[in-house]
């Protein structure tokens, strides 16, 4: 124990001490970080009683030889340049000198960030590119853009160039058009990171740009609809398709409906009435990126069968009635006036 804790204290003695009593500065702060055109200071501190005197020397007003002081302060109230490298010194009364420099980082945030894309419209599985511009910003060693689409943060880029002085960067972002990205925002930041952890006013955002992916219509609900129809309640067809640009949609009835008859273009993408023909509806939905078709059988359910016979039955026999009072100026009306052996327009036509 004894020895261990003597060779312990010999081995401080000779190491640290000779060098450090000679030769001991403090910088507070440790290192600077400054805006171009802002002011700092720092101070040195001589941890050595042996000293003398104490200066600063820098291209930009420095700090004169001062006698008797283990303090020193030193100011630049407008920083003129790039790159500054003050140095504080002492004089030991042995004659040795020491000196330390005092690491200063001068920023300037860019005078624009702005984004460019050749052309704004790109269609579903093409590539395209978004460029985003800084215009002198420095230095380029802690700068990184970051991109931002919609709420998510893509791979920053940073740039491997040691130049103190203000330079232009441009990052590129390639994307392949996904039509999830159809009218997202998108934006770059540029940030420099000067200090560890957050802190200090170093960011600075383009203005968003907003992204259009050209795609094909696609149906909401895919899967072809079997579906019964029951006189006098609404069924609904849902061809509801997304797209862009926003698709178009065009139905198609079974022949011989009223419908078919005054090919009158229905464009809603859902259609809710009752339907009178059981057959096979067709929906297509088209833009110039595209066409999808969906069908939609309908078929009458047999409840509606039963209970549309009753009806006729029931219509026949009022007919009958009315038939034997010698009414015949009536007119029967389209749901009633089934004949076997022919079509009118606008009445059903399945098997009764
Ligand atoms: C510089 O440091 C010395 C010693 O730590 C202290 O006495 C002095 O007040 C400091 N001066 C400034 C301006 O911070
Ligand atoms: C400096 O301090 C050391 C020990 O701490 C001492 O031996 C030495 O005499 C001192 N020198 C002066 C000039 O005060
Ligand atoms: C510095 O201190 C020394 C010794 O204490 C003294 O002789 C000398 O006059 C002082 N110099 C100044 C400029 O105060
Ligand atoms: C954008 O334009 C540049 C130069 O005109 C060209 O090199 C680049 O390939 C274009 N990028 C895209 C995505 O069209
Ligand atoms: C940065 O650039 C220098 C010189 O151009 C090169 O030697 C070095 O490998 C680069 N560093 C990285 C991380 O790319
Ligand atoms: C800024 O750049 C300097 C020099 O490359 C580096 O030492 C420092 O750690 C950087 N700061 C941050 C916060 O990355
Ligand atoms: C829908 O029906 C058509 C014609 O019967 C068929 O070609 C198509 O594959 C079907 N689509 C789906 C999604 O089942
Ligand atoms: C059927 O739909 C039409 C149009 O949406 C509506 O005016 C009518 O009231 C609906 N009828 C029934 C029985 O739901
Ligand atoms: C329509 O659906 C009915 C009942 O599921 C079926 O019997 C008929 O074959 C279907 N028709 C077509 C054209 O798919």
């Amino acid at each position: 124990m004894m020895w261990s804790s003597f060779f312990f204290g010999l081995l401080i003695a000779c190491t640290g001490n000779p060098a450090s009593s000679s030769c001991s500065l403090k910088m507070s702060p440790s290192r600077v970080v400054v805006k171009f055109e802002g002011s700092f200071s720092a101070n040195c501190t001589s941890l050595s009683n042996d000293t003398e005197g104490m200066g600063w020397e820098s291209p930009y007003g420095g700090v004169d030889l001062t006698q008797n002081v283990t303090s020193l302060d030193f100011k630049i109230d407008s920083v003129p340049e790039w790159e500054l490298g003050p140095m504080c010194y002492t004089n030991s009364r042995d004659g040795g000198q020491c000196t330390e420099v005092l690491p200063v980082t001068v920023y300037k945030m860019p005078d624009s960030v702005s984004l460019r894309q050749n052309s704004s419209t790109g269609k579903e599985g093409e590539q395209f590119a978004i460029q985003c511009d800084l215009v002198n910003v420095a230095p380029a060693r802690n700068l990184s853009v970051l991109w931002h689409k919609g709420n998510k943060i893509l791979n920053p880029e940073t740039f491997n160039d040691s130049r103190p002085s203000p330079v232009s960067k441009s990052s590129v972002l390639t994307l392949t058009a996904h039509r999830d990205d159809d009218g997202a925002e998108i934006w770059c930041e540029a940030k420099l990171n000067l200090w560890p952890g957050e802190q200090g006013p170093t960011m600075m955002r383009s203005k968003s740009h907003r992204v259009t992916v050209l795609y094909p219509p696609t149906l909401t609900k895919p899967e072809n609809e079997t579906l019964e129809m029951t006189v006098g309640e609404n069924i609904t067809l849902n061809c509801n398709a997304k797209g862009n640009p926003p698709p178009s949609y065009r139905w198609e009835f079974p022949k011989f409906s009223k419908e078919f008859h005054n090919k009158e273009e229905v464009i809603e993408p859902i259609l809710t009435r009752t339907f009178e023909l059981p057959g096979v509806y067709t929906c297509t939905a088209y833009s110039d990126q595209g066409t999808v078709t969906k069908y939609f059988n309908i078929s009458e359910a047999p409840r509606s069968r039963t209970t549309f016979g009753v009806m006729v039955g029931v219509g026949v026999a009022v007919g009958v009635l009315l038939l034997i009072a010698g009414v015949y100026f009536v007119t029967p009306n389209g749901t009633f006036s089934f004949n076997k052996g022919g079509y009118q327009p606008g009445t059903p036509s399945g098997p009764v």
